[in-house]
């Protein structure tokens, strides 16, 4: 599935970047589904988001500069605001008016969890609910964001997928001598699914304080919920009690590349388990699920019919599910499925 080719893809909303990123008062490029962009934060804090292309001779406006909220060209300082109108032209005579329709295309952008999101087109759907965010007892830390040579599905498959784990994981929270997979519940809901089930997981001591758990194999049940398009919840909660809750934003940048976003909720403190531990524990799985999936072909396809024999494997359910809801959702908005 080429996500450039899909339309439909730019009626929802991505993570893109942190905010922290642009509190340096710079603004910053990026890249989704195909499309150059550029970002930065107003007076009030808020993101906004603009083509990357200055209406004027098409210099990037992220090469500018951010002045008094606005955003400055950084060829002849042709300046934009929020809604992506030219402003002010520093070399139009005294008295004459900036021509209407002197503008670039704006984006829906909005802060949530810390990082600004943004909308190509009206939204379809909401950003996914993290009522951990925020909330008494939990605390939030920003993990990681970085770009993957992969695309969404396959992403996707990969973070519902409980029968790798004996294999690409085997030298972290892999059971290598378990490689049966756990079977999952489904359940489909508006917008995606829930799925349950609980894994063996390896735990060993340099584990225990991410686990709260000192058995050698502790179990993991793992309540995980997709979003369409390209969003997941893990809530991974451990005998002791700990919950270890992951959201993930698989950001479609182009046909070939990914940025995976990706935050931790965890009712525990700082005393219990540091950030930095819990950043590098998942950090090492999550390049462990990087390294395979840059080896597959990021045009994975939706339509079933392609990949029958998957059918007979009770753990390629969840998989199967997610192209099914995809392709459900090109079906409604009238694209059709493009193989290569
Ligand atoms: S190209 Fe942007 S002001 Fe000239
Ligand atoms: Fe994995």
């Amino acid at each position: 599935m080429l996500v450039t080719r899909q339309p439909v893809f730019r009626k929802f909303w991505h993570p893109v970047m942190p905010l922290s990123k642009l509190q340096g008062g710079t603004p910053q490029p990026f890249t989704l589904l195909g499309e150059d962009i550029v970002l930065w934060l107003g007076v009030d804090g808020e993101p906004h988001a603009l083509k990357d292309r200055c209406c004027h001779r098409t210099a990037r406006l992220s090469k500018g500069r951010c002045v008094n909220g606005a955003l400055e060209c950084g060829y002849h300082g042709w300046t934009y605001d929020g809604t992506g109108r030219v402003i002010r032209i520093p070399q139009l005579d005294e008295g004459r008016e900036i021509p209407a329709g002197y503008c670039t295309p704006a984006y829906r952008c909005r802060a949530a969890y810390g990082y600004a999101w943004v909308a190509l087109e009206e939204p379809l759907a909401p950003i996914p609910e993290m009522p951990e965010y925020g909330a008494p007892g939990w605390r939030t830390i920003f993990q990681f964001h970085e770009v993957w040579a992969t695309s969404p599905l396959r992403a996707l498959e990969n973070s519902f997928d409980n029968s790798h784990f004996s294999f690409v994981h085997r030298a972290t929270f892999g059971v290598a001598a378990q490689p049966r997979p756990s079977r999952y519940e489904l359940f489909e809901r508006d917008g995606g699914f829930h799925a349950e089930t609980v894994i063996a997981a390896t735990n060993p001591p340099a584990f225990h304080r991410v686990s709260g758990c000192t058995e050698p194999i502790t179990q993991r049940h793992m309540r995980n919920a997709y979003f369409l398009p390209f969003a997941r919840r893990l809530d991974i909660e451990y005998p002791s009690g700990v919950r270890h809750v992951i959201l993930n934003g698989f950001t479609p940048i182009d046909d070939g590349r990914i940025q995976l976003c990706q935050w931790l909720f965890r009712n525990d403190t700082e005393a219990d388990c540091p950030a930095q531990m819990l950043i590098d524990f998942d950090h090492v799985i999550t390049r462990e699920d990087k390294d395979i999936l840059e080896s597959t072909d990021p045009d994975a396809v939706v339509d079933l019919r392609r990949r029958g024999v998957e059918f007979s494997m009770d753990s390629d359910r969840p998989g199967i599910l997610i192209r099914r809801q995809l392709m459900e959702l090109l079906a409604a908005h009238g694209e059709a499925e493009v193989h290569r």
